[in-house]
């Protein structure tokens, strides 16, 4: 398995190892693999001659200096966990500093995502979408990959990723892939290694509630069902909600009341052991 730090290396290797023809899938990461990444990179490997896996703790996108520094980094077992658990060798690592991605400048570009931007996480993480456009843009200009993968956990970053592309003009196809969950039900996250055993088994119940929201929203309006899972949050002493929210999926604005034109998702974010966890459900 081949391992660039220089985004220039990688770039040369592209042009001059790889087959043009060849298609090439990319999955880009933070790093702290789980089975969640493993199932984007299968997916990538089937659908692509090649893959790219970067693997870099963005700093422009964390807003609490706090989270950045306790981000999990742990390259040697991500590499180990990639070679152990791909079925091919069709892949490279691309693992750079931050001087390689930012040179001197470690900032974020502006970007304007017609208001996706402004809401749940936007509005909660100021600066949050611009760091993560500005990364993606430059991982893009160096894999020019014909297909990316994104999780569904991070929805609104799936639909923020797909304007990206769009506004660049860039000829790459978005995928998102449906979320990986834990056997109990939790989603999967490189911060779920935080929570201690009884905060994992606590955690579980978020999604627990997210489905009984679901079936609430069949015959509930959208204020009952938001009152309700507010409910069974604080039920759990140990939670605190930061917010649920029941939004159009492709605007994401906030509904206030059922529109049969739209399809809506429920998006929460709990705090547990000082860790912030976030997932969402297609409601209908
Ligand atoms: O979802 C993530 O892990 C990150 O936001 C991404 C897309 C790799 C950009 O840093």
């Amino acid at each position: 398995m081949m391992l660039f730090e220089s985004h220039k290396y990688l770039r040369n290797h592209i042009e001059n190892q790889l087959d043009a023809s060849k298609s090439i899938g990319f999955v880009p990461t933070m790093g702290a693999l789980h089975d969640g990444h493993i199932a984007l990179m299968d997916r990538a490997l089937s659908d692509n001659d090649f893959l790219i896996v970067s693997i870099f703790v963005n700093p422009t996108q964390f807003n609490n200096p706090e989270d950045l520094d306790k981000y999990p980094r742990i390259l040697e077992q991500d590499l180990e966990l990639m070679k152990s658990r791909l079925d091919s060798d069709r892949f490279l690592v691309y693992a750079p500093t931050v001087e390689d991605v930012y040179g001197h400048n470690t900032a974020s570009k502006t970007y304007n995502f017609d208001g996706l931007e402004n809401v749940m996480e936007g509005e909660k993480r100021p600066g949050h979408f611009n760091g993560v456009g500005t990364v993606l843009q430059f991982l893009f200009k160096v894999v020019q990959p014909d297909n990316a993968y994104f999780g569904e956990k991070d929805f609104q970053q799936l639909q923020i990723i797909k304007k990206l592309v769009t506004s660049l003009n860039l000829d790459i196809k978005i995928i998102g892939c449906p979320i990986h969950r834990e056997k109990s039900g939790l989603a999967m996250s490189s911060r779920n290694a935080r929570l201690s055993r009884d905060g994992l088994e606590k955690a579980a119940q978020i999604y627990q509630i997210l489905q009984k929201a679901k079936t609430s929203f069949k015959t509930h309006t959208v204020p009952e069902t938001l009152n309700f899972v507010t409910d069974q949050i604080k039920s759990v002493s140990e939670f605190t909600l930061e917010y649920f929210t029941i939004a159009d999926e492709n605007s994401l604005q906030t509904a206030t009341e059922k529109n049969p034109s739209y399809t809506y998702r429920g998006f929460i974010v709990v705090h547990l052991e000082g860790v912030r966890l976030i997932d969402n459900i297609l409601l209908d």
